[in-house]
C-alpha cells in the first residue's frame, strides 16, 4: 500500500517552536504574555484591521460579533447556506432565526439576490444582521454583499473563518466587513490547534468587545480590576500564540504554494469534466480547500470511497446548512443550489509537497471504470 496521503498537514514543525517553548515554561508567563500581544499585532498589521482579539475558536468569535452588534432573540440573522454549521448555531443559540441565502454553484458564496429578496419577511420583519462566508476560503462577492448591507443598514459579519490570507480588491478579508471571523481549527492554513480571531475597523465594537473580552474588566478600582460589566474568558495561551504568530510570518508563501497546486490539479482535472470553485478576477483566494464539482457522469461518493481505498483521503466540498436535519426539521427551507453542491463537490488533498500526480492517476482510473 502507498504511504498515505492527507488532505492539509500543519504549516508548522515542533522545530519551530522548541526554543520558545522552553523559555515560555522557564517564564512561567503561560498566558496573557509577550506572544499573545505579538500575535495580535500581527494580525492587524496583516490583514490591516485597527483591531484584533484573539478567541478560543471561529464559533466563539462568530457569537461575540453577533453579541457586539446586539443580536438577541427574535431577531432574523441571514447566513450563507453552504458552510459548516457553526455559521447558523450561533445565530441559533442566540434564540434568533437563521434565514438561509442560497449560493453560486460556481463560486459556492450568497447570492445577492437571494439577499435582497429575504431582507424582510411577509410580516414585515427586517435582517438584523448577516453572515457572509467567505466559501472555502473565497470572498468572491463580498463587496456586492456589503453594498447591500450598506444600503439597508444592517451589520455585515463575515464568516472568513477558512480566509485568512485571501483578499478582494487587494484589500485582505479582516478589513472589509464590519466585523470578520478568522479559525485556527488544523483544517485551516493557521492553525493554534484551536483557536480564532475577531477583526474590526469599528471603535464601538471593540470597546465593547475589550471589556467583554475581559471577564468585563475596564481600568482599576482600588487594588483590583474594575468590573464594570459581565463578560467571558475565550482567551489563547502562549504557546497557542507562538505557534499562530510563526504561520502568520510564512503564510503569503503558504497561499500562493496552494495556489500553485490547485494549478496543477486544475490543468489535469479539467479535461476529465471537473470544475474547480470559480474565484472572480478581483479577489486573491487562499485555496484553504481545494474543491471540485465532479462531472456528472461519476458518482462523487463512490470516488470518495475509491480514493480512500488507495490511501488518499478527500471528502464532500462542505455542507447545506438549511438540509441538516435539525435545521430542515426546525425550518423546513432547503437552499436548491447549497444542496446540490454538498452532493456534487469533493475536497481534494493540498500541502507542499503532496503527489498531485497519484492523487489525479486514481481518479482518472476510476473515471474509467
Ligand atoms: C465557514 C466556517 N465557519 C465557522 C467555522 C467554525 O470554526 P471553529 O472550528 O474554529 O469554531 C468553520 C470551521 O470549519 C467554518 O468552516
Amino acid at each position: 500500500m502507498n504511504d498515505p496521503i492527507k488532505l492539509i498537514k500543519p504549516y508548522i514543525s515542533f522545530d519551530e517552536v522548541t526554543e520558545d517553548i522552553k523559555e515560555i515554561f522557564n517564564s512561567g508567563q503561560l498566558t496573557k504574555g509577550q506572544h499573545v500581544d505579538k500575535f495580535v499585532a500581527g494580525l492587524k498589521d496583516y490583514s490591516k484591521a485597527e483591531h484584533a482579539f484573539l478567541t478560543t475558536s471561529a464559533t466563539t468569535a462568530l457569537t461575540m460579533s453577533l453579541k457586539a452588534i446586539g443580536i438577541k432573540e427574535g431577531d432574523r440573522v441571514a447566513v450563507s447556506d453552504f458552510s459548516w454549521p457553526a455559521t447558523c448555531n450561533v445565530v441559533e443559540d442566540l434564540g434568533a432565526t437563521p434565514i438561509f441565502i442560497d449560493v453560486d454553484r460556481h463560486t459556492y458564496n450568497m447570492c445577492p439576490k437571494d439577499l435582497e429578496s429575504k431582507l424582510e419577511d411577509y410580516e414585515g420583519n427586517k435582517l438584523t444582521g448577516v453572515i457572509v462566508v467567505d466559501a472555502l476560503g473565497n470572498p468572491s462577492g463580498i463587496m456586492q454583499l456589503k453594498e447591500i448591507c450598506i444600503a439597508h443598514g444592517i451589520p455585515l459579519i463575515q464568516d472568513s473563518a477558512c480566509a485568512i490570507g485571501s483578499s478582494v480588491d487587494n484589500i485582505k478579508v479582516g478589513a472589509i466587513a464590519d466585523l470578520t471571523c478568522y479559525s485556527f481549527h488544523p483544517r485551516k492554513l493557521i492553525t493554534t490547534g484551536e483557536g480564532g480571531a475577531i477583526l474590526t475597523n469599528n471603535a464601538e465594537y471593540a470597546k465593547w468587545l475589550t471589556v467583554k473580552l475581559a471577564a468585563g474588566a475596564s481600568g482599576i478600582k482600588g487594588k483590583g480590576m474594575d468590573f464594570v460589566d459581565y463578560g467571558y474568558n475565550y482567551r489563547l495561551s502562549e504557546i497557542q500564540a507562538l505557534m499562530g504568530w510563526i504561520q502568520l510570518l510564512k503564510l503569503d508563501n503558504i497561499t500562493a504554494e496552494r495556489n500553485a497546486i490547485a494549478r496543477e490539479y486544475n490543468a489535469l482535472l479539467e479535461p476529465l469534466g471537473f470544475l474547480q470553485q470559480k474565484t472572480d478576477d478581483n479577489v486573491y483566494h487562499n485555496i484553504q480547500s481545494l474543491i471540485f464539482t465532479v462531472p456528472s457522469s461519476i458518482s462523487r461518493d463512490a470516488l470518495i470511497d475509491y480514493l480512500g481505498a488507495h490511501n488518499i483521503e478527500s471528502t464532500l466540498g462542505t455542507y447545506c446548512l438549511s438540509g441538516t436535519t435539525y435545521y430542515l426539521e426546525k425550518y423546513n427551507d432547503p437552499q436548491k443550489n447549497s444542496l446540490w453542491l454538498e452532493s456534487n463537490t469533493i475536497t481534494l488533498p493540498c500541502y507542499k509537497g503532496v503527489d498531485v500526480n497519484r492523487v489525479v492517476d486514481v481518479i482518472r482510473s476510476f473515471c474509467a471504470l
